[in-house]
């Protein structure tokens, strides 16, 4: 839900920002623009489009300075259009804006300031921002924005440049991510660290309420007493290599790919001897009468997956609840429940709500995230990393993967620790686990077959997903990853509901995708099956303990044998590759499927 960047420092800003809006367009993509402060004043170039068409307009009408700011955009309050990207400047040219959040009493102050007969001219909630800051301001940038931080209600991050500080670029943020990256070339602020990577590995995570002032020489930080503030400066230690393509036509199939690489450090992360197993053991699900998942989108999937496991394992009741619903629901949750959220940004703008709601009511709090300093990850209880790495393509691979193993390993610790399995037990099971990586390989060598049968597949208006268990919730993940990014119509059944209603809908040449890895539900699985295939589906069945044999209606796909609770992660990566090649032989733009974005933080 867009990105900003900003940079100050010794070399033209404008390379620097065009490269950094690059690595943020997985945050929102319907148009970016640039801006950058010299001796003359502001030079700001917005375009609707992709990011390319603003580096053609820049390449038209060339600008320079060593400091600027930039955005790119998923529009909430406005169209995308020229006029509503950002940068934002107040109507006197002196205090230029980007913007990420959405500022609920915009109408509000929008309407304070028409009064006082200042002249909007967007319709973002946004240019209330910049608007603000010129009438509030009389001489000192912080006191501007710390009275603006303090007017404004609803979530933010904020680059901001001002004329009369032209040695300055002021950031501060409120619900929404924002990193400062320092660098002996200069300092940096940016929606996510893929933005800076390239010039320095070295940030802080800036939380609530805190100011940075950069300069070329350095950055201060402030709370809104303007006391000055110490903060750790961190390390990133992945490679700019993982924010990169790689040779691959889209991030996503770079993704899919390194999920045996994920699988393995995940794995390491938690049978080796990081933060994720000291926090793991240091939890006493016996405190605990019940557990509740809360996540959206492909992360509720995992916790989909997680109910099954968790109840097979542990005998104790998972509820999972979509954070958009449990957030109002007035959920039965208290200080015996303990509350799992799953978030690859940590910034889900849903599940943070779903978070608070749920420590307000008293539950202990842990959450799965990707993405380290993430508000999910500083807010919960108990935090545990999953070791995806950056993910840059709006539909999730590797990071769901990494979601699902660690809500596995969790499964199998709290069946140990609630004397469900015995020590050999669970020894068995962490055994199976450990073979993901090599079984997930093995199966990526089956790419063409399935690039070569989801080549016939685009012409499909609707494609059905079904499965038992285990196997439906993983189906369901199949589906809406065929949706989000092939834009075919889909839906994830389970399969004994097939003939309550859903079975209607099945006509010659309908293809439905069955997933089969419980043997005991095989043969359930399969009459589900014929019943399809015998009102003219065409069936792609995909499994481990498959008997029928491939024919011109049956295509088969056989995975690595594992224990069935463990099997989504295998099964996943088939599905994941399918809607993959679907959505190549349409053209379609994979890695920015239309009106999405990788990180949802508005509701
Ligand atoms: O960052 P989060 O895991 O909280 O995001 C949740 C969903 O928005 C996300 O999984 C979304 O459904 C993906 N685009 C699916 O591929």
């Amino acid at each position: 839900m867009c990105g900003i960047i900003g940079y100050i420092g010794s070399e033209n800003a404008v390379p620097i920002i065009l490269d950094g809006l690059k690595k943020l367009e997985y945050r929102g993509y319907d148009s970016s623009g640039i801006a950058v402060m010299d001796n003359k004043g502001f030079s700001v170039v917005k375009q609707k489009g992709r990011l390319s068409e603003l580096e053609t307009a820049v390449n038209a009408r060339p600008i320079s300075g060593f400091l600027g700011i930039g955005h790119t955009r998923w529009a909430t309050h406005g169209e995308p259009s020229d006029i509503n990207s950002h940068p934002h400047l107040g109507s006197q040219n002196k205090i230029a804006i980007v913007h990420n959040g959405i500022i609920e009493n915009y109408k509000q102050l929008k309407e304070r300031l028409e009064q006082k007969g200042i002249q909007f001219v967007s319709q973002t909630d946004s240019e209330v921002i910049a608007q603000l800051a010129e009438y509030y301001h009389t001489g000192d940038i912080m006191d501007t924005v710390i009275k603006v931080a303090n007017a404004l209600e609803g979530s933010y991050a904020l680059g901001i440049m001002c004329l009369d500080d032209p040695d300055k670029l002021i950031a501060i943020k409120k619900d929404n991510p924002l990193i400062i990256g320092v660098s002996d070339s200069g300092n940096f602020i940016a929606s996510d660290v893929p933005a800076v990577l390239s010039h320095t590995n070295k940030v802080y995570y800036l939380n609530d309420k805190e100011i940075a002032v950069l300069t070329r020489e350095g950055v201060k930080f402030y709370n809104t007493d303007k006391e000055p503030l110490e903060k750790h400066l961190e390390t990133i230690t992945w490679s700019i290599d993982s924010a990169e393509k790689g040779g691959y036509e889209h991030f996503m199939l770079k993704e899919i790919m390194e999920q045996p690489k994920v699988l393995h450090d995940t794995i390491q992360s938690v049978l080796g001897d990081g933060d994720n197993r000291r926090i793991i053991d240091s939890l006493d699900i016996t405190n605990f009468n019940k557990i509740v998942i809360t996540a959206c989108g492909s992360a509720y999937n995992a916790g989909m997956v997680a109910k099954y496991v968790m109840e097979r394992l542990c005998r104790l009741p998972v509820e999972v609840d979509l954070a958009s619903e449990f957030r109002y629901k007035d959920a039965i949750v208290d200080q015996n429940t303990l509350v799992i959220l799953v978030s690859q940004s940590g910034e889900t703008a849903d599940t943070i709500a779903a978070m608070r709601e749920a420590k307000r009511k008293g539950a202990v709090t842990l959450s799965i995230v990707n993405v380290i300093g993430s508000t999910i990850a500083k807010e919960t209880d108990y935090t545990l990393y999953t070791l995806a790495g950056p993910e840059i393509a709006v539909a999730t691979t590797k990071a769901f993967s990494a979601q699902l193993l660690m809500l596995y390993f969790l499964a199998v610790k709290f069946a140990a620790k609630l004397g469900r399995i015995n020590s050999e037990q669970a020894e068995e099971y962490f055994k199976e686990i450990a073979s993901l990586p090599d079984k997930a390989a093995k199966l990526l060598e089956q790419i063409d077959f399935i690039q070569m049968y989801a080549s016939t597949c685009v012409g499909y208006k609707s494609i059905f997903f079904i499965g038992r268990n285990i196997d439906y919730a993983i189906a369901m993940e199949g589906s809406l990853k065929l949706k989000e990014i092939s834009y075919i119509h889909s839906e994830a059944y389970a399969g004994g509901e097939l003939k309550h209603g859903t079975i209607s809908l099945i006509e010659e040449d309908t293809l439905v995708v069955a997933i089969s890895t419980n043997e005991s539900l095989y043969g359930k699985i399969y009459s589900n099956v014929e019943q399809v295939i015998s009102r003219g589906a065409k069936v792609l069945f995909i499994g481990n303990c498959i008997k029928a044999v491939p024919d011109e209606k049956l295509s088969i796909v056989e995975l690595p044998k594992i224990n069935d609770l463990f099997s989504p992660s295998l099964s996943v990566i088939v599905l994941q590759l399918f809607s993959y090649y679907v959505a190549a032989n349409k053209g379609l733009d994979i890695d920015k499927p239309r009106n999405l974005a990788k990180s949802v933080t508005v509701e």
